[in-house]
């Protein structure tokens, strides 16, 4: 009965381990399906330390970034994420699947930012139409290969919706909302909440005091 025991624990621990390699190695190469339909943690744990150098960072899989990039503990970043350029990224961000940050960006501590956004801390130059607009680079020469740099700053704890397009030079102020399929051109001010093409500010948020007393 003993041996009969040990013999199956041992091919129980074989099958394990035999399934945990091709999952590993599968999640990888493959999308995730109903075979691997999670990554494991440890290789979005060894990415994120590869890139960034602190502990607790994730980084999904297909995601580019690049070594100019500054991430802070804490950071998730899910798969397919593109982060491009000077970036500089603080702690417990999350951003969500297919979402693309180029130029110069920096974003604060607690920030959420949802799938398909973007944005752009830089934009090509095109006014001269005597020249193709890949060809107009800027002062910064081949660092910014063409692009007008103007940064992007994003305060702490803030949240960006799906589908949000920010353009260069803007400033969201912590604490803000910015809706669903936004374009923001303009500063947002602190919990200010806003949304449309353009972003216009529609509320801010309140504190639980300034709530309780209006009740
Ligand atoms: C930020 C957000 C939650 C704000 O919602 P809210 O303050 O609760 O606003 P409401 O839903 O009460 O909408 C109020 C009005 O503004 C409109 N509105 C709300 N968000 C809008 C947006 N992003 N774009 C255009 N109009 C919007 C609504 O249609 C509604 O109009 P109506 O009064 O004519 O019916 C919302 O803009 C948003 O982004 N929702 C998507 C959330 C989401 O995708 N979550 C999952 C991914 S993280």
């Amino acid at each position: 009965m003993v041996s009969t025991y040990n013999g199956s624990t041992s091919i129980a621990k074989i099958t394990k381990c035999i399934y945990t390699v091709l999952s590993a190695g599968m999640s990888v190469f493959l999308p995730r399906t109903h075979i691997c339909h999670k990554e494991s943690n440890m290789l979005r744990l060894l990415r994120g330390w590869l890139c960034s150098g602190k502990r607790n960072v994730c980084i999904g899989k297909g995601c580019v970034v690049t070594s100019m990039a500054k991430i802070d503990e804490g950071t998730t970043i899910e798969d397919y994420v593109r982060v491009v350029g000077h970036i500089t990224i603080g702690k417990n961000v999350y951003i969500n699947c297919f979402t693309m940050i180029s130029g110069e960006v920096v974003i604060g501590d607690g920030v959420l930012i949802s799938q398909f956004v973007t944005i752009w801390g830089r934009a090509h130059r095109f006014m001269n139409r005597d020249l193709p607009i890949w060809d107009q680079h800027g002062k910064h020469g081949i660092t910014d290969n063409g692009y007008d740099v103007q940064s992007v700053k994003i305060g702490t704890g803030v949240w960006i919706g799906p589908q949000v397009t920010v353009f260069r030079g803007v400033s969201i102020g912590d604490g803000a909302v910015i809706g669903a399929g936004s374009v923001v051109t303009h500063d947002v001010p602190a919990f200010a909440v806003c949304w449309g093409v353009p972003a216009r500010v529609v509320k801010y948020r309140q504190s639980e005091q300034a709530a309780a007393q209006k009740a």
